[in-house]
């Protein structure tokens, strides 16, 4: 498959249409930002380590038949995805109280939850992301009602699927974001990337943040962890 026209860049990849209509390329990008863009910094191999990674966590997750839009890893940048109408949601599952749910809610960071807590956001920059619920994404259509309950429930299998297999390597799955597209076929899955950009993973021994957060609080060398968690999961 072959880049055929760039069809839309966003902060960490750029998407290109190939020559078949219901295919695309994703390039994964060296950029990195954190809050709303607001801080960015280009290192050099970050977007290959994040295709790889993500590639990994999609062939695991396709094992488990769960639905994704990806086809193939092409090259160190280049991801294959099935073309999807993508929902403006994100849906965060978290093990762990960090990030927003501690500033938000009080919680003490590290603090384990009695149950994985499922949480919706609306995707909108000029909002920043706002928390929503599930009647905001019926009311607002932000997605077919009939999909809340299946991005919920395939959100927890992920989790279970991702915290095992996480855990067999030393790490520990904290939290982690996931988006959802209508897919050619008609079945909704997952889109985007499930990268270090996207889940907080923290070494199970020593507490050690292994993800962007690291990029986000200068925390130490970002590629670094991304190298460390490729290294325990290949
Ligand atoms: O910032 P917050 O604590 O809500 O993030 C929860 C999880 O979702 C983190 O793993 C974070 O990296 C991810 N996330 C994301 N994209 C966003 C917001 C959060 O991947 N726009």
């Amino acid at each position: 498959p072959e880049k055929v026209k760039k069809l839309y860049e966003g902060k960490a990849k750029v998407v290109y249409e190939t020559e078949e209509p219901d295919k695309l390329l994703l390039y994964f990008k060296d950029t990195t930002t954190a809050f709303d863009g607001v801080k960015k910094a280009e290192l050099k191999g970050k977007g290959s380590l994040n295709n790889t990674i993500s590639s990994l966590i999609f062939e695991i997750l396709h094992r488990y038949g769960i639905k994704t839009h990806y086809i193939q890893k092409l090259s160190d940048n280049e991801m294959l995805v099935w073309k999807a109408e993508r929902f403006p949601v994100e849906v965060v599952v978290r093990n762990f109280a960090a990030g927003s749910v501690v500033k938000r809610l009080g919680f003490k960071e590290g603090q384990r939850f009695k149950e994985p807590l499922v949480e919706f956001f609306y995707k909108s920059d000029e909002l920043h992301d706002p928390l929503i619920c599930e009647s905001h994404i019926e009311l607002m259509e932000l997605a077919p009602t009939e999909t809340i309950p299946l991005m919920k429930e395939t959100a927890l299998k992920v989790n279970e699927i991702l915290s095992g297999f996480f855990k067999e390597h030393g790490i520990t799955l904290v939290d982690f974001k996931l988006e959802f597209g209508k897919l050619p076929d008609g079945s909704v899955g997952i889109v985007d990337e499930i990268s270090p950009d996207s889940m907080r993973l923290w070494d199970s021994e020593t507490g050690e943040k292994l993800d962007k957060d690291r990029f986000r609080f200068d925390l130490g060398d970002l590629l670094e962890g991304y190298r460390e968690i490729l290294k325990r999961i290949s």
